[in-house]
């Protein structure tokens, strides 16, 4: 076997001395507080059932999809997902793509054309990021959830005209979970004639629909990515948004055109959980969610620990830790303990920007988040 060649391993090297070597392992099941399996889609039963029930329906039973949608890969059950995904989030129409990574690489590289620019702010994922390398806009980014330093670039870049300006961001930030205000984002996109894209990878959960909805957005908002890989508990993502976008994205999207669509069963999976989403369990596992984010945030007072913790009113809870050796070893102790809390390291974060990224799920219970602040509480001070 030939061997990686010396830079790159050069390069393994020097992460593993910086202590930041990235390694797959399989962690015995701790108390869930690392993954974003929010509100226990993953592992539940009835949406597995009826999945189950769902393709046994479509008639012929297959492994794979055998191609890209636009070949063999398409049938009546993405056909149905779609529309009642659509349906669900308040958009004209959905696209399905194989993941939320994909999806933003989709239509991020392929929408935006060259001589227009795109304004992002500073914090969003890597997959957008990775998108603008892509495409041939220009791009320039605001500072996080900043609309005032939004604004100065957008007052800069809107008296050149014939220019299609785009501002990408999210709707819950993935690292500190906090969000923008979508209202104002959405009033100045429309003042400086902009598109606004949104990603509520982390919105539904707390929210059922993503704050877009909640908040009565969605006719101002040219596309929004849904993932299915968090809340939802299984895999994939859709860009919503109008009829003439999907039409674009599924001529132009790469991601799309070039990959094998997402198995039947896959997307049975996802219809599934749209399903148990929009039922009454549904609600109930929101609303847990929603109440285990208040009791984290009054144990922080409690345990006097608030002021390390960033403002954040979703599930995504961060509390800083500055320094990677500091942080894994606190990770590491947690885990002795019982409680899986993953340690978020520079470079992934700023350097002393390191922190414990909490997740909060309905199925934690109130005795296991009191356990672990107290506990965070008795390490850190
Ligand atoms: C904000 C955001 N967008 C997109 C993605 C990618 O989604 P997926 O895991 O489905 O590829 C993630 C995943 O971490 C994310 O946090």
């Amino acid at each position: 076997m030939e061997k990686l060649p010396e830079k790159l391993l050069k390069k393994l090297q020097e992460r593993d001395g910086m202590n930041t070597l990235r390694q797959l392992n399989i962690r015995p099941n701790l108390t869930d507080f690392s993954s974003n399996d929010y509100l226990g889609f993953a592992s539940s039963k009835s949406i597995a059932d009826r999945a189950y029930k769902l393709f046994r329906e479509r008639g012929e039973q297959m492994n794979g999809s055998r191609g890209s949608r636009l070949l063999m890969g398409n049938d009546r059950l993405y056909e149905d997902t779609e529309k009642s995904i659509a349906k669900f989030h308040s958009s004209p129409s959905s696209l399905i793509f194989n993941s939320g990574y994909t999806a933003n690489l989709g239509i991020i590289s392929c929408i935006p054309q060259r001589g227009d620019i795109i304004l992002y702010d500073e914090l969003v994922h890597a997959s957008i990021r990775e998108g603008i390398l892509l495409c041939r806009a220009s791009s320039s980014k605001y500072a996080h959830n900043d609309l005032q330093d939004l604004e100065q670039k957008l007052e800069r870049i809107t008296k050149d005209t014939g220019r299609e300006c785009y501002v990408i961001t999210e709707s819950v930030f993935s690292m500190d979970g906090d969000s923008p205000n979508l209202k104002a984002l959405v009033t100045l996109c429309k003042e400086h004639n902009c598109r606004l894209i949104i990603d509520e990878a982390h919105a539904i959960g707390i929210t059922q629909k993503g704050i877009v909805v909640s908040e009565e957005l969605t006719k101002q908002v040219f596309a929004r990515v849904v993932t299915f890989g968090k809340a939802l508990g299984c895999h994939g993502a859709a860009v919503l948004g109008s009829e003439d976008l999907k039409a674009y994205l599924l001529n132009y999207a790469r991601s799309f055109i070039y990959s094998t669509a997402l198995p039947p069963h896959s997307v049975a999976t996802i219809k599934a959980a749209y399903e148990h989403l929009d039922s009454e369990i549904g609600l109930q596992s929101i609303r847990k969610l929603n109440s285990n984010i208040a009791i984290l945030r009054s144990c922080t007072e409690k345990y006097k620990i608030s002021a390390c913790f960033l403002p954040s009113d979703s599930a995504v809870q961060a509390m800083l830790i500055p320094g990677n050796e500091k942080v894994k070893a606190i990770s590491e102790r947690l885990f002795k303990e019982g409680f899986d809390v993953r340690p978020i390291m520079s470079p992934t974060v700023p350097p002393s920007k390191e922190r414990l990224r909490i997740c909060l799920h309905s199925f934690n219970t109130e005795t296991e988040i009191e356990g672990l602040i107290k506990l965070l509480a008795e390490i850190t001070l």
